[in-house]
């Protein structure tokens, strides 16, 4: 990304003296809807992010520019100065969330522009957090650790944005490290870097360019049925404090006490960190085929049992299956965004003009094409 677009603006608007930080999206090979429930997940950081030039300004007040929306906002850094627009309240959230743990950041300059394509599933929300939480942490000398940084992150998503998230997209933008991806145990945040380069194969994105409403009320009612199932089962099996330490047998001695819906919930999060257990020992043998079987069930447990993959989504993972591609599935939260494909070299081709032509002729419009470049998290470049 050039970041002279950011840079000429913050000339203009602020002065000559700046810092350039960036912080990515990411992708995840497989283990959704698994952080919130204290199970596994594999994310990595990609090259596409969000760019801040950013200045202390030895004020209390925040002045920020949006580039991707041209508008400017000003705001101070308590609860009641805070900003309307959507975009600023991630920024003023990271603020806040810093203040609530006792750190002190004062007012600052900033103007900002991203390349994370928004609701595709990429955590464009997170690489935006990111990237402030740590640049703020490092102009004011804050000293706060980098799991910190990334709370930070997932507390302004769930105070200021409404989104109950889990961990990985703030982990995985803060942590990122380039040609690895991150296995990381959301329940203890224990994690380790697999260094991923799969021969012969490509990873791509293609994305439906959907987004669905009321996404974020949907992805917190999934998390309540996993909390309330995973009660009942806690009620029997102390030892159980997360969703992902039960077993399928647990979940049977409570299904008749859960609601159906719960019970399915329930049944994709279990089955789900059995998949992620099976990457983890296929990469270790370069075993992508196995990898890829797991991606198509994730698919297809996202898809019937935890119910957030959509027909856009559903269309293009046939489209897959079709064309021979070794792994497919909905990424992310899912109700739209993107598919991750694992696929081979040599149909990599054939499968992007196939899944363009199909998803033109049913949808009317082409799917866009993302190439996954795995890259490193929060810095500062300039
Ligand atoms: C969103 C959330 C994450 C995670 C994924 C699903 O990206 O922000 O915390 O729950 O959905 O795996």
């Amino acid at each position: 990304m050039d970041t002279r677009i950011i840079e000429e603006k913050f000339k203009s608007l602020f002065g000559d003296n700046y810092m350039v930080y960036t912080s990515p999206g990411r992708v995840n090979l497989i283990g959704e809807h698994t952080d919130y429930n204290g199970g596994f997940v594999f994310p990595g950081a990609i090259d596409k992010g969000i760019y801040a030039a950013i200045n202390p300004n030895g004020t209390d007040k925040v002045r920020a520019y949006s580039a991707d929306y041209n508008e400017q906002v000003e705001f101070g850094m308590n609860e009641d100065d805070a900003p309307k627009e959507s975009w600023a309240r991630y920024i003023f959230g990271v603020c806040r969330e810093m203040k609530k743990r006792g750190f002190e950041p004062k007012g600052f300059d900033t103007v900002f522009v991203g390349d994370v394509p928004l609701g595709a599933g990429m955590s464009s929300s997170a690489a935006l957090e990111s990237t402030f939480a740590n640049a703020l942490n490092e102009i004011f000398n804050l000293n706060i650790d980098r799991f910190e940084l990334a709370r930070i992150g997932q507390s302004t998503e769930h105070n200021y944005c409404g989104v109950k998230c889990g961990i990985m997209d703030q982990f995985a933008s803060v942590f990122g490290k380039k040609g690895h991806l991150m296995r990381l145990n959301c329940a203890t945040m224990e994690f380790e870097y697999f260094p991923f380069n799969p021969e012969g194969y490509k990873v791509v994105l293609l994305d439906t360019v959907v987004k669905h409403e009321l996404a974020s009320s949907a992805y917190n009612k999934r998390r309540e049925s996993c909390e309330n199932a995973c009660a009942h089962i806690k009620a029997r099996h102390p030892e159980v404090n997360f969703l992902s330490d039960a077993t399928m047998a647990m979940l049977e001695e409570v299904k008749s006490e859960i609601s159906e819906e719960d019970y399915k919930r329930a049944v994709y999060v279990i089955g789900e960190k059995q998949r992620v257990l099976d990457v983890c020992d296929a990469l270790e043998k370069g075993d992508y085929e196995t990898v890829g079987d797991r991606m198509f069930g994730t698919h297809y447990g996202m898809s019937k049992e935890y119910e957030v993959s959509c027909e856009e989504l559903d269309f293009l993972n046939d489209v897959a299956k079709q064309c021979g591609v070794t792994g497919s599935r909905v990424m992310g939260g899912g109700f739209g965004g993107c598919t991750i494909n694992l696929v081979k070299e040599e149909l990599y081709d054939g499968f992007i003009a196939t899944a363009k032509k199909e998803y033109l002729a049913k949808f009317n419009r082409e799917p866009k094409v993302y190439d996954v470049v795995i890259s490193d998290g929060a810095r500062r470049i300039k």
